[in-house]
């Protein structure tokens, strides 16, 4: 049985502004719009396993002065992303980039906006011991846990070998890889349900069919095609940052991230890797003019026609995603 949590329900309480309550619904086959989720290479996820790792997500017990958590920097009620465009760490440090929201990253086949890490389980340890986030050392915070007795409990009962670096590993990415969202409008829409979508949203969606060309990089049902592009973000001058070449070395990947997902993208502003776009209006005006000029911008990335008309749809279609 493959298990996975359903936050949709978090999410809508989020946008009523209630008090955001994850309310996580253990799923037993994929939700509505999206294929199974590729099986984790190294962990069989069980209930118990991802209740651990959903309480690890959110315990500072992790950084150096136990002031900061995942959840500090992915809030639940933003998509799991950060509403800073760098996010605090310990002892008043920023991250370098934004925080992208964790939705669907089961499927992902890379991590981090240039893709320098190939698995979500080779991820997670990564911002214990990051300067900037966390500030610790993965044993140091292994010896933190095993100085818990109800984390020494809470191991044993679901791992036979208790708190090792592999388990805390296991029980981080099972959280993250429950964290699914489909069953838009969309989705509906694409089962046969013709009103599943206002007019606005419809007339939105064909713009991002046609003359918007996002589907190009932005597919669904995943709405990204897990590739890196150049869109000209944090480009200053004409010179694009490194991006995707700090990792192949290639000069062709200059300026080149990560598509990310666009489901549940009304929540997780401020947008880009660099968190410089605050609106979706504000993103789609930056498409509209055809990015930031520089030496490899990408072929779709040109400036669109789009009426004013168009750009309302366009941010609908987005906002119901
Ligand atoms: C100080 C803020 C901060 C903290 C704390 C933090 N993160 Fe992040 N997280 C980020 C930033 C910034 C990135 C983007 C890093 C990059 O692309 O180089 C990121 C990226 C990620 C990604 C990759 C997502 C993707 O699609 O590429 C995952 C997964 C993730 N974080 C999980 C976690 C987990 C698990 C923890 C706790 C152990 C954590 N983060 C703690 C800021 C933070
Ligand atoms: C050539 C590929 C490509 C096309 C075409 C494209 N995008 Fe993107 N999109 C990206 C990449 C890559 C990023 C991340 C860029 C960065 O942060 O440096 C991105 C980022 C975004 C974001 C911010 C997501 C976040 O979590 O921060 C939104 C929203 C978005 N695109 C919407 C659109 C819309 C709407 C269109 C059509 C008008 C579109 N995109 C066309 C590749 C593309």
């Amino acid at each position: 049985m493959r298990i996975v949590a359903f936050v949709l329900s978090c999410f809508a309480a989020a946008v009523a502004a209630q008090p955001p309550v994850p309310a996580f619904e253990l799923l037993t086959k994929p939700p509505r719009g999206l294929p199974a989720m590729p099986e984790s290479p190294t962990t069989a996820p069980t209930a118990a396993m991802f209740a651990l790792g959903q309480r690890l997500f959110a315990d500072p017990i992790l950084s150096v002065d136990r002031t900061v958590s995942c959840q500090s920097c992915h809030l639940p009620e933003h998509a799991f992303a950060s509403p800073e465009p760098r996010p605090q760490g310990v002892q008043g440090r920023r991250a370098k980039t934004h925080a992208p929201a964790l939705i669907n990253r089961g499927y992902g086949t890379t991590m981090r906006w240039d893709g320098r890490t190939p698995t979500l389980e080779a991820f997670v340890l990564q911002p214990i011991a990051d300067p900037d986030e966390m500030g610790h050392t993965v044993p140091n915070a292994l010896t933190a846990l095993r100085g818990d007795r109800d984390y020494a409990a809470a191991f044993a009962a679901v791992f036979a070998d208790g708190i090792t670096e592999r388990n805390l590993a296991a029980a981080l990415a099972t959280f993250v890889r429950g964290i699914v969202v489909a069953d838009a409008p969309v989705d509906r829409l694409h089962k046969g349900d013709p009103s599943a979508l206002t007019v606005e949203q419809r007339a939105g969606l064909w713009v991002f069919e046609s003359k918007g060309a996002c589907w190009r990089c932005h597919s669904a049902p995943l709405f990204t095609d897990d590739r890196f592009h150049a869109t000209g973000v944090g480009v200053v001058g004409g010179e694009a940052l490194p991006g995707r070449s700090a990792v192949t070395g290639d000069p062709a990947d200059r300026g080149r991230f990560k598509t990310p997902t666009l489901r549940a993208i009304k929540l997780s502003s401020p947008y880009m890797h660099d968190g410089s776009l605050r609106t979706l209006a504000d993103v789609v005006e930056f498409y509209a003019r055809g990015g930031n000029a520089h030496g490899n911008l990408d072929p779709a990335i040109k400036p669109l026609e789009l009426t004013e008309a168009d750009k309302r749809n366009l941010v609908a279609f987005l906002e119901s995603l």
